[in-house]
């Protein structure tokens, strides 16, 4: 596979090799953040901010697209609700003007990469990612010298010049495809180890050489506090996606993307489920299997939110009216890097077929 490794782009924060991972837990935004966020606008806001949306999106020829951990309200204004792959497929597809982007930033950037000529907004342009955010461009470039005969499979969950540096691009409900497709090539894998591992584990591979990046949600999940709910409710299915430590992962029932949890669960016979996933599932989850008993996983500490994605969670209604309504934050990619990042999620997409 034909590879060009690009000048490396800027990072947003620094790092060094012995590092490597680990930058994003200095930055999280706390989920409190949100109330002062949209309290200093509320003047601004009309009473019926709901019909407001509808309005303004009609207005802007504009489509609003949503991940599964969005909270509720913002689910359920979107013209699309999905997962990292179904977005970037809806993505690419829809002709309206102004893409709304109700997610994190990499998703919205892979939306402008696939479809340049929209205008693509988001609620918050601080909402990140803690594999994106602890992988930057420069160091990357540096670590993947080491490795020059290997293929770079990038999770979609790093940031632009990350993906320009890619290969080819995988989401979590196709990564074990991608990977057995490219038969005994060697393989670098960034920049979520938990995934790279159990994908290592699905391609029967252990020399896949694995970026250690992680999920600041998704490495919250105790095993303990699973194991306990498993002995109260014996029936119980434990369902996890696949950025769960080791820990949890070898006691799941079924590993899968967010919408593969929520077609298995929908599908099961079981009646309740232990959701090891970032929260915000539920509300769909819950509409598409409304008999079943949904227990989210809980996290070591319970004295906090962590299963909730601090990034995800910066989006609000409020804010999402207020995109839209002004037409930013907007998020745009340049043009050099663009073309790079488009090759390995074009690939993707092809393979996901
Ligand atoms: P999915 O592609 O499974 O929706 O996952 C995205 C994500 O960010 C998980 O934390
Ligand atoms: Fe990133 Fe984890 Fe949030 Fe998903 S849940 S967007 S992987 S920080």
């Amino acid at each position: 596979m034909e590879k060009t490794l690009p000048k490396a782009g800027s990072a947003s924060r620094p790092a060094t090799d012995s590092n490597l991972g680990q930058l994003a837990g200095s930055a999280l935004p706390t989920i409190s953040s949100r109330a002062s966020a949209s309290g200093s606008v509320a003047n601004e806001l009309p009473d019926d901010l709901e019909g407001a949306i509808v309005d303004l999106k009609k207005e802007r020829n504009a489509v609003i697209l949503a991940h599964y951990y969005q909270e509720s309200e913002i689910q359920d204004l979107a013209d699309f609700v999905g997962d990292s792959l179904q977005l970037s497929q809806a993505a690419r597809e829809t002709e309206a003007d102004v893409i709304c982007f109700a997610g994190v930033h990499f998703m919205a950037e892979t939306a402008k990469i696939l479809n340049p000529t929209r205008k693509v907004i988001v609620p918050d342009l601080d909402a990140g990612c803690s594999l994106a955010d602890g992988c930057p461009a420069p160091v990357f470039a540096r670590w993947l010298e080491k490795y020059p005969d290997h293929t770079v499979v990038s999770y979609i969950n790093c940031s632009a010049e990350v993906k320009a540096l890619s290969d080819v691009i995988c989401t979590s409900s196709n990564a074990a495809k991608i990977v057995q497709a490219l038969g005994d090539r060697k393989i670098v894998f960034a920049p979520d180890k938990h995934l790279g591992r159990y994908v290592s584990k699905q391609a029967g591979r252990d020399d896949i050489v694995l970026w250690q990046g992680t999920c600041v949600v998704h490495e919250t999940f105790s095993e303990k506090k699973i194991l306990a709910l498993k002995v109260k409710h014996p029936g119980a299915e434990i369902v996890a996606h696949p950025e769960c430590e080791e820990s949890v992962l070898r006691h799941a029932d079924h590993i899968a993307s967010t919408s593969g949890l929520i077609k298995y669960v929908t599908e099961s016979d079981a009646k309740t489920f232990i959701i090891a996933t970032e929260a915000g599932i539920l509300h769909k989850m819950q509409k598409q299997a409304p008999d079943k008993e949904l227990i989210p996983a809980p996290p070591e500490d319970d004295t906090c939110n962590c299963n909730m994605c601090p990034f995800m969670r910066l989006n609000t209604v409020e804010k999402l009216y207020l995109s839209l309504r002004d037409l930013k934050p907007e998020v745009d990619v340049s043009e050099p890097v663009r073309i790079r990042a488009l090759r390995p999620i074009e690939r993707m997409l092809e393979m996901s077929v």
